[in-house]
């Protein structure tokens, strides 16, 4: 089974994959944690490239990227753990790519879609969890101290990132294959909602 947990920057999608992860250890289940970008020697290469290179990245050259990493991901450690019976919590899956690079680049979903099936070979998630949070609030919980006004930039990267959320929102599946949690309740809470929508699907 394959669950993948979504949401802006700042929305704390690692510490609830993390606290998953831990979660069904516990329960004596075998389970991989992989992020993208990263997870594989290649993919960490390509996730150096696309948040550390100073200069500009086109769009398309940015999904180019995300989608390699994605195809390396899929073939190399998911499904081989899937293949092996594990359950894999995906850190970010494609639908981070229709969020950021269709709605918050505004490259065509059409192809946004189409470059994310041939990345995953289809593959799909049988649970998507989008931990929803604001833009604003997300940007706050990632960088600066209370209280601050945005500048200019982080400004300009607010309005990409109200476009990313939108999209979130549009593109998640319909329930019980996609399901929104509102990611400012507490870190324990929102476990408790995302272990209780896990329990749920591994019995359906
Ligand atoms: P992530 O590793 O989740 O961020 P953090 O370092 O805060 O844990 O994701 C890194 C960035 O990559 C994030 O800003 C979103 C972006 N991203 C895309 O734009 N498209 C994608 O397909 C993926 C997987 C990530």
């Amino acid at each position: 089974m394959l669950i993948a947990i979504e949401g802006l920057d700042g929305s704390g999608k690692t510490t609830q994959a993390r606290l998953l992860v831990e979660h069904l250890r516990q329960e004596g289940k075998d389970v991989l944690l992989v992020e993208e970008p990263g997870a594989t020697p290649v993919g960490r290469e390509i996730r150096r490239l696309l948040l550390e290179h100073g200069g500009e990245i086109e769009p398309l050259a940015e999904l180019l990227l995300y989608e390699a990493s994605r195809a390396q991901l899929v073939r190399r450690v998911v499904r081989p753990a899937l293949a092996a019976g594990k359950i894999v919590i995906a850190d970010r899956f494609a639908l981070s790519s229709v969020a950021y690079q269709g709605y918050g680049r505004g490259l065509p979903l059409e192809l946004v879609l189409q470059l994310n099936a041939i990345a995953t070979g289809g593959l799909e998630p049988e649970l998507t969890i989008l931990l929803d949070i604001p833009p604003e609030e997300g940007l706050r919980r990632k960088a600066r101290p209370a209280g601050r006004a945005l500048d200019r930039l982080e400004g300009a990267g607010l309005e990409f990132l109200r476009r990313a959320h939108e999209g979130y929102l549009k593109a998640v599946p319909p329930p019980p294959t996609g399901q929104v949690l509102d990611a400012r309740a507490s870190s324990e809470e929102l476990h408790r909602q995302v272990v209780a929508l896990v329990a749920a699907s591994l019995r359906a």
